[in-house]
C-alpha cells in the first residue's frame, strides 16, 4: 500500500513537488536557488512588490547573488510573487521571514504570525510547512500551529503520524554564514525538527535533496533551541574576548597574539576575534529570544545579559579611545573630521543590518564630530529602524583632511598600508593594520 510519505517522498524524487518559499531576503532567497539548481519548481513569496518586480525581471538585489543565478533559476521555472492564493499549488511551504527584536528587546513575531494568518486559507491536505526563521523554543507549536489550525476553511488539523490526514509542520534552522567561502551550504548540516514524526520525516526527504545531511531531532522546540545555543555561544565568546581585549589593553598585551597562540592548542579551544561590537541579523538579537521566553519559566539567563551587557558597549568604547587618542595629538572630538571605513557588520558582505559602525557614526556625530564614510557596499545610507543617517559613500581619497579614520569593518579591497600612510591617525578596531608598524595606529 502506498503510504502518504511515499507519495511525497516519490514527488520529491520525481522533481514534482512544487515549492514555495515565503521571504525573498537573505535566506530564503539562496535556498530557492538551490532548490531550483536541484529542478524543483519554486515560486517565491514576498510582501515587498519591489523584490518580486526585481526577480521576475531576473535582477538580484543581493550583491553575492548574480542576475544570471536568477535567470537560471527562471529558466528552470522560478518565479515569484505575492498573491498568497498560490499556496494551494504547493507540496512545501519554507518560512524565511524576518524575526527582529521590539523596541523594547523583546521578540517581535508578526512577520511570522502575519505570514501564518495570511497562508492558512491556502494550505491543504498533505501540505508540508517549515518555518526557518530563528525564534524561541516553542514558537511552532505555540504560534503557528494554532493559526494554520484555525485560519483553514477544511477544518485540517496538524497530523502528527504518518497514518493521519491533515497538514505537516516542522522547525528547521537556517545556519548560513553570509560571506563564508569555506562550506559549501549544502554540506552544512540541516537539523529538522517536526511536530510529529511524519513531518520530520517528510521535511527530512525535502532537505535531503539539497543538504548532505539531516539531523532530525525529537521536536520543532529542540531544533529551535538547538539554533539559538550555537548563537548564543557565540555571543557569549565574543563578549569574553571583548572584555579580555579591554583587560590586555591596559596590561600592554596584544590579545590578537593571545588568541594566535591560543588557538594552536589541537583541542577544547575555538577562536573568537574582539571587534567594535556586535552586528548582523543574528548574534545581536537571537540570545534575547530565549532570555525574554525564560521569563516566562521564571528564570534568568544571565550568561546572555552579561554578553549583550558587554556587547553593547563596545561601540562606546571605540569612540572613548578615540576621544584619547585624538586628545593625545591635542585635538577634541567635537568638531574633528573622522572617516568611518566600513558600514558592513562583517567584512566582504553587503548587510549593515544591527551593524556598530551605525552605533559608532551616531555617537562620533553626538559629541560634534563630523563625519564621513567610505564602503563600496553602500553608496548611501539612509534610515532604519534604529539609526536615520542619510549620508552618501565618499571616496577614498585625500586622507590626511581627517583627524582620524576608523577601521569599522575590514573589506578585504581595502589597501591598508596605503591607508596608514595617507592618514594622520587611524583607529583600528579588527586588527586589519596587523603586519603594519606605525605610530598612527591605535589599536583598540
Ligand atoms: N541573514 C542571515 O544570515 C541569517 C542566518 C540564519 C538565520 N537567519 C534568520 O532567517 C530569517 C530571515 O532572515 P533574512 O536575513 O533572510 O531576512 P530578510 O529581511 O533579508 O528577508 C526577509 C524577507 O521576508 C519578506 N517578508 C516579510 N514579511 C513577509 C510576509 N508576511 N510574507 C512574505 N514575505 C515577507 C521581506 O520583505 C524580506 O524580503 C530570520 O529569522 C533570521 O533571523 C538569517
Amino acid at each position: 500500500m502506498t503510504t502518504r510519505f511515499d507519495e511525497f517522498k516519490h514527488r520529491v524524487e520525481a522533481r514534482e513537488a512544487r515549492i514555495g518559499i515565503i521571504g525573498m531576503g537573505y535566506v530564503g532567497l539562496p535556498l530557492a536557488l538551490l532548490f531550483s539548481e536541484e529542478r524543483f519548481q519554486v515560486t517565491g513569496f514576498d510582501v515587498d512588490d519591489a523584490k518580486v518586480e526585481t526577480l521576475n525581471a531576473g535582477g538580484s538585489y543581493i550583491v553575492r547573488i548574480l542576475p544570471e543565478s536568477i535567470q537560471q533559476a527562471q529558466r528552470a521555472g522560478f518565479r515569484a510573487t505575492s498573491d498568497y492564493s498560490e499556496i494551494a499549488r504547493m507540496d512545501a511551504v519554507i518560512i524565511c521571514v524576518p524575526t527582529p527584536l521590539d523596541e523594547y528587546h523583546a521578540p517581535f513575531l508578526d512577520f511570522v504570525t502575519g505570514t501564518v494568518e495570511s497562508m492558512a486559507p491556502f494550505v491543504h491536505d498533505g501540505l508540508l510547512i517549515v518555518l526557518e526563521s530563528t525564534t524561541y523554543p516553542g514558537t511552532t507549536e505555540e504560534l503557528v500551529v494554532p493559526r494554520l489550525e484555525a485560519g483553514n476553511p477544511h477544518g485540517l488539523k496538524v497530523a502528527r503520524t504518518l497514518e493521519e490526514s491533515g497538514l505537516h509542520v516542522a522547525f528547521s534552522p537556517e545556519r548560513e554564514d553570509p560571506g563564508n567561502e569555506t562550506v559549501a551550504r549544502n554540506d552544512i548540516p540541516k537539523v529538522v525538527g517536526g511536530c510529529g514524526p511524519a513531518a520530520t520525516e517528510l521535511a527530512s526527504a525535502l532537505y535531503g535533496t539539497i543538504f548532505r545531511r539531516i539531523v532530525p531531532v525529537s521536536s520543532p522546540a529542540v531544533a529551535e533551541m538547538t539554533k539559538l545555543l550555537e548563537n548564543i555561544y557565540r555571543c557569549v565568546n565574543i563578549a569574553l574576548v571583548n572584555e579580555l581585549k579591554q583587560l590586555c589593553m591596559r596590561m600592554g598585551i596584544d590579545i590578537h597574539e593571545v588568541i594566535g597562540a591560543a588557538k594552536t592548542k589541537p583541542f577544547g579551544f575555538q577562536a573568537f576575534y574582539p571587534g567594535p561590537g556586535l552586528g548582523g541579523h543574528c548574534i545581536p538579537i537571537d540570545p534575547f529570544y530565549l532570555s525574554w521566553k525564560a521569563k516566562q519559566f521564571d528564570f534568568r539567563t544571565r550568561f546572555i545579559e552579561l554578553a549583550g551587557e558587554i556587547n553593547t558597549f563596545m561601540p562606546y568604547f571605540v569612540i572613548d579611545q578615540t576621544t584619547a587618542a585624538l586628545n593625545k595629538l591635542r585635538k577634541p572630538l567635537n568638531g574633528s573630521k573622522i572617516l568611518v571605513l566600513g558600514l558592513a557588520y562583517k567584512r566582504d558582505i553587503d548587510d549593515l543590518r544591527e551593524s556598530p559602525s551605525l552605533t559608532i557614526i551616531e555617537l562620533l556625530r553626538e559629541k560634534g564630530a563630523n563625519v564621513a564614510y567610505n564602503d563600496p557596499y553602500f553608496p548611501k545610507v539612509g534610515h532604519g529602524r534604529h539609526y536615520d543617517l542619510n549620508m552618501t559613500n565618499t571616496p577614498l581619497e585625500n586622507l590626511g583632511q581627517y583627524d582620524a579614520v576608523m577601521i569599522v569593518t575590514d573589506h578585504s579591497d581595502y589597501d591598508y598600508r596605503a591607508i596608514v600612510e595617507q592618514s594622520q591617525l587611524v583607529v583600528d578596531t579588527r586588527n586589519a593594520t596587523k603586519n603594519i608598524d606605525s605610530a598612527k595606529i591605535v589599536r583598540c
